[in-house]
């Protein structure tokens, strides 16, 4: 489906979506088109004595008259009150509502209605990131869809006064949703499609962009040193992969910020294994993985004016003769030893070599990693916020605020030294679980991976094990794998640390 922004003009076939606001007030080329058709439109809500403009209503006016085929009339509310998000929403339920209607043409007129503080441009730009996010579909395994239910639609035209404005302003968000697209595909794929080799093919496809890729096999690995990493990998017939993304945008040799992935691409949870059901699911445990790839392909993608590391740890978590056992000891690459006691607390165990890889190689201005770490999150925190731990006031303040502008909200909580005594081990530096009775998973989970952040650096970890995947849709986010992580960060590097 091609998204372009053009001239606001009545299109010749096909649908138009008009906005409304509050009290049924069209804009200035709504009216023009109700003038054309003979204030059908007017008439038409006129008898729909329940659409008023309100936000989220929608009333589809058939066959108008002016050679229009049919017009969907879409409420913006109040007028004041409408946000960028409004036209992400229009412009993705506008999609969903005509992509398997039959027609191939769609005309959105992202017009910005009297009362509303939104510049012109960024209505329309927004309009067209919601028709591309909201029209996420993943059909590639399905041969037996019906004609009917194929998508229909082939280019959706955003209509906008000032048009070269508005696609100047898409241009990244276009990128942007490209990345977000990346991370969705990569988390929806199936674990025999995709495991740490082939997703490693998928990070050097970012080669194209200007990322410079390096992949780091078993061998290396051993070689630095990553026995907690390998100790998980170690059960399977896949090899396990580090693969290292660096994007320089920014100013020569200027410290990168960096982003480290939890990337197992599945979790049986080993010798401590997982219940059957529901264990699908854990395909998606690379979704931390998934989010930094799509972050770095949005960030080259759009040029951005940063110097960006993205690290991404692969490996499949299995039981089998060669897997390790419960009580195992593993020495880190910082030295430090883990007495593994549960082998399904696997992601902070390949987070520890990566964070501190990362942070050896690269000195990073600061470290944010992403992990369907813990069960525990969605216990606390349900679908809606991810958990945001951190060292760092700042930098949580800059997560917490780009992940509103985004709707990718995050909910700060704690860490405290308090909480370490529950991570002793008899015999090594630390076990990976907290003893029992201690309550707390995610937050133990966090304190574990500080034990691996050198310094001072500045670090957050993100538990997004609630919002990487929702069974429920919404507007620019389809059911299934959501891509969160992707909008956020490219909104933290944006709003704080792009060179001007
Ligand atoms: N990948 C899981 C966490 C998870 C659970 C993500 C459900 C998404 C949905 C993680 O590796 C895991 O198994 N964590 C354990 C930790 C426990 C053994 C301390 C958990 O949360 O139960
Ligand atoms: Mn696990
Ligand atoms: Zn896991």
């Amino acid at each position: 489906m091609k998204i372009e922004i053009v001239d606001a003009k009545p299109p010749k076939r096909g649908s138009l979506i008009l906005v409304v606001g509050d009290g049924r007030q069209l804009g200035p080329f709504g009216q023009q088109v109700d003038k054309a058709c003979g204030g059908a439109l007017g008439k038409a809500m006129a008898a729909a004595a329940r659409f008023t403009g309100g936000k989220g209503q929608w009333l589809e006016v058939l066959a108008p008259g002016a050679g229009l085929g049919r017009v969907l009339l879409a409420g913006l509310g109040k007028t004041t009150e409408v946000k960028p998000a409004a036209y992400e929403a229009l412009g993705a339920d506008g999609v969903k509502r005509l992509m398997t209607a039959g027609e191939d043409n769609l005309a959105i007129a992202a017009e910005v209605l009297k009362g509303t503080l939104l510049p012109a441009a960024e209505a329309a730009a927004r309009a067209a990131l919601g028709a591309r996010l909201g029209s996420y579909r993943f059909d590639k395994y399905r041969t037996k869809l019906k004609d009917k239910d194929k998508p229909s639609l082939k280019a959706v035209a955003v209509l906008s006064p000032v048009a070269a404005a508005a696609k100047k302003m898409y241009q990244p968000l276009d990128k942007l949703a490209d990345g977000v697209t990346i991370t969705r595909n990569l988390v929806t794929e199936p674990a025999n499609v995709i495991y740490p080799e082939s997703l490693a093919v998928e990070c050097r496809k970012l080669t194209k962009l200007g990322v410079k890729v390096e992949v780091l096999g078993e061998r290396e690995m051993k070689k630095l040193g990553m026995g907690a990493l390998l100790g998980v990998g170690q059960g399977s017939e896949r090899e396990s992969k580090l693969v290292v993304m660096q994007w320089n945008g920014g100013k020569k040799g200027g410290k990168p910020v960096s982003f480290v992935g939890k990337g197992v691409c599945f979790d049986t949870g080993g010798i401590s294994i997982k219940p059957a059901g529901g264990m699908e699911e854990m395909k998606w445990d690379m979704a931390g993985a998934g989010a930094v790839i799509g972050t770095m392909a949005a960030l080259a993608g759009r040029k951005a004016k940063v110097n960006a590391v993205g690290v991404v740890a692969l490996v499949e978590n299995m039981p089998s003769g060669t897997a390790q056992r419960p009580g195992d000891v593993v020495t880190s690459m910082s030295g430090q030893t883990i007495e593994v006691l549960n082998t399904d607390a696997e992601g902070r165990l390949i987070l520890s070599d990566a964070m501190w890889y990362t942070q050896q190689r690269f000195k990073p201005q600061f470290m944010v990693d992403l992990a369907t770490l813990t069960g525990a999150i969605i216990i606390a925190l349900g679908h809606e916020h991810a958990g945001l731990f951190s060292n760092s006031d700042r930098l949580s303040e800059q997560l917490a605020a780009s992940g509103k502008v985004e709707d990718e909200l995050l909910w700060r909580m704690p860490l405290a030294e308090a909480y370490d005594e529950t991570l002793k081990s008899p015999i090594a530096d630390m076990q990976n679980i907290a003893g029992p009775g201690a309550g707390a998973g995610s937050i133990t989970a966090a304190q574990f991976l500080q034990r691996f952040v050198v310094d001072k650096t500045p670090w957050a970890h993100l538990d997004i094990a609630g919002v990487a995947w929702s069974k429920k849709d919404k507007p620019t986010v389809p059911k299934g794998a959501t891509g969160f992580g992707v909008r956020l960060l490219n909104r933290l590097i944006a709003d704080h640390y792009e060179d001007r």
